[in-house]
């Protein structure tokens, strides 16, 4: 007898993922910016790239190397598109005010 898994996997992707939170290939990513999603924050909306539970911190710099490549934007000009959110977790005031 055998016992079916409860978790259920979906295969694994051949193509490079550029986020793994989100499971958002390199070509999801290329297609979507020839669409015109050609900003960070279209692409985070539409394919959801950097909205998964490490909040774009693996993800992020790898899209915004393929926006430049894609758009022939300087990387610098794409990473200032980029937004730092703030800690997920709670931080108690006294971190910051000092004791
Ligand atoms: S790898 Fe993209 S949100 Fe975590």
């Amino acid at each position: 007898m055998t016992h079916a898994s409860r978790v259920t996997r979906q295969e694994p992707k051949d193509e490079p993922i550029v986020c793994r939170c989100e499971e958002v290939t390199l070509p999801e990513v290329v297609q979507a910016i020839r669409e015109g999603y050609d900003t960070v924050e279209e692409l985070k909306r539409h394919l959801r790239v950097g909205m998964g539970p490490c909040q774009g911190r693996t993800c992020l710099p790898l899209l915004a190397r393929v926006l430049a490549r894609e758009t022939g934007r300087s990387l610098a000009e794409v990473m200032e598109e980029i937004s730092t959110r703030p800690p997920l977790i709670p931080i108690p005031f006294e971190v910051w005010r000092g004791k």
